[in-house]
């Protein structure tokens, strides 16, 4: 098989197990980052086999280790022996007031969200120019509108946005590189689970600040990364808000 591959992070479940099914979907093997999420990523994989013969594999990773962020890139790169594109979509989120936010909460936020991206991106940089191939990033709508008691996340999530503009200009002309801010997708996994008048409460003031007055879908998410990946030829350092309209006022 000569066919795409595709590495996305954090991809057993949720958005990144969506955006996987999207490429999937569409021809490409795909390559399933987890850290903790092995069962899922596994269940995933074989779901996918079933459809296609050795169209899926998983590799592993926490990325609060540098060295298997390393070697990760050098497993994945293995596995089906090419990579076209990287989604760098893992991520921690949680709240981290000013007086309370430790070292190791700022390590756990910004190793998720931007420096495992920053480091993946080093290392599969001579595949993907080969490859003539692309990054997609996973930042969120809230850089540009801060969340309040979510300073490092914010932060960490400007940087994931600064850093796709700058080497959206180091890696041209050979691989373009891309970004996508979610707005409201899926309810935090705490939120989901669990249904009180507090949570009931937090959820329809957020649904109240949406135009389209409901969340998104995880294939709003994917269907924007295949594009990114397959369409838009053109576009590259382009970090694009799918966000309901939210985003306006
Ligand atoms: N959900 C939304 O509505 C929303 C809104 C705005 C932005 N976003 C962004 O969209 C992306 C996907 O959102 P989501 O809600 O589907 O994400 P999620 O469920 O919160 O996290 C995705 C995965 O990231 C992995 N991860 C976290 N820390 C890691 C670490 N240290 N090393 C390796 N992997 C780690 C986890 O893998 P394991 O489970 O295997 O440990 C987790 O399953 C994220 O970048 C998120 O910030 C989402």
């Amino acid at each position: 098989m000569n066919s795409k591959v595709v590495l996305v992070t954090g991809a057993a479940k949720r958005i990144g197990a969506s955006i996987v099914r999207t490429f999937h979907a569409n021809g490409y093997r795909v390559l399933i980052h987890a850290r903790s999420s092995k069962n899922e990523a596994i269940a995933l994989r074989s779901e996918l086999n079933k459809i296609q013969k050795n169209s899926a594999g998983t590799v592993y990773a926490d990325f609060d280790s540098h060295i298997e962020t390393q070697k990760l890139s050098i497993a994945a790169l293995d596995h089906f022996g090419r990579i076209d594109v990287l989604i760098n979509n893992a991520s921690m989120f949680y709240p981290s007031p000013l007086l309370e936010a430790s070292p190791d909460d700022w390590s756990n936020l910004f190793n998720s969200n931007v420096k495992a991206a920053f480091f993946l991106s080093q290392a599969l940089t001579p595949e993907l120019k080969k490859r003539k191939g692309s990054i997609i990033n996973i930042v969120d709508a809230h850089v540009d509108k801060p969340l309040r008691n979510h300073a490092l996340y914010n932060m960490a999530k400007s940087a994931l946005k600064s850093m796709t503009k700058t080497l959206s200009l180091e890696m041209a002309p050979h691989v373009r590189v891309n970004g996508i801010s979610p707005g409201a997708i899926l309810w935090p996994e705490a939120l989901e689970q669990e249904s009180n008048d507090k949570i009931n409460q937090q959820k329809a003031e957020i649904l109240d600040s949406i135009p389209m007055n409901r969340i998104g879908s995880a294939e709003d998410i994917s269907n924007l990364a295949y594009f990114f990946a397959e369409k838009g030829q053109y576009i590259t350092g382009q970090v694009i808000k799918v966000d309901g309209g939210r985003a306006l006022g």
